[in-house]
């Protein structure tokens, strides 16, 4: 793949810097600043990335399995540590995050950013995601179809990561993630289990909520706190 090719598809999904791998060991021998190296390209804010996450990213970069890639601006693959422990799943990408490809950059994202400070973490030590990689027109609520068409994404991205523990913020995220129909007051205070890979998984209240109704605050605060403790525990 060509360059420019390449570097509209990262912009695509919010990736501010990739190394070329084939061309690493030449341009470390002969680089001798960061800009000099012929090998990246400034375009993430990922932190780290395996050739299969890149190959995921592309893909999803691409992706019109469904009618939301005639109407999205940006592909929101997901941003952060491909490393992390912590693995945040909300919804699908609101109006900011679809004119900037980054998950959770909007007025909800100020709140998760806090929900990630109350566990003394920063954006750099999380994954975050949604179900779904595209807009929603007007916001409205991510289709049943849209969703089976695009967990793979998600599913991957799980098992790529292999995170000590999945966050699921707001009922959407939780009924896609544990395959249930139970309400979000039926899901939250247990562990579950996010399976095949196993991984502790527990359920939140999304932040866009939150804003709404500032007293649910307190149950979030447990959640963490429930979130914190299994996973020291
Ligand atoms: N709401 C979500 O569920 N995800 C985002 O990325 C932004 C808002």
């Amino acid at each position: 793949m060509n360059q420019a090719r390449r570097a509209q598809y990262l912009k695509a999904l919010g990736v501010t810097r990739w190394r070329d791998r084939r061309l690493v060991s030449k341009a470390d021998k002969e680089a001798t600043t960061p800009s000099e190296d012929s090998s990246v390209i400034e375009v993430s804010r990922t932190t780290t990335c395996s050739t299969t996450f890149d190959e995921l990213a592309l893909e999803a970069a691409k992706c019109t399995r469904c009618a939301l890639h005639k109407t999205r601006n940006r592909v929101v693959f997901g941003s952060g540590n491909v490393k992390a422990s912590w693995f945040f799943v909300g919804e699908a990408p609101g109006r900011e995050e679809d004119r900037l490809g980054e998950a959770f950059v909007g007025r909800s994202g100020q709140l998760l950013n806090s929900m990630l400070f109350a566990l003394g973490l920063d954006r750099e030590d999380a994954y975050i995601a949604n179900v779904l990689k595209c807009r929603p027109p007007d916001n409205r609520d991510p289709g049943g179809e849209e969703v089976a068409t695009c967990e793979s994404f998600l599913h991957r991205q799980v098992e790529l990561v292999q995170p000590s523990m999945i966050m699921a913020l707001g009922r959407f995220a939780a009924q896609s993630l544990l395959k249930t129909t139970e309400s979000i007051g039926q899901l939250r205070g247990q562990l579950y289990s996010y399976e095949p890979f196993r991984i502790p998984l527990i359920v939140t209240y999304h932040p866009a909520y939150l804003l709404r109704s500032p007293l649910a605050k307190r149950k979030a605060w447990l959640d963490l706190v429930l979130a914190q403790r299994s996973l020291s525990g």
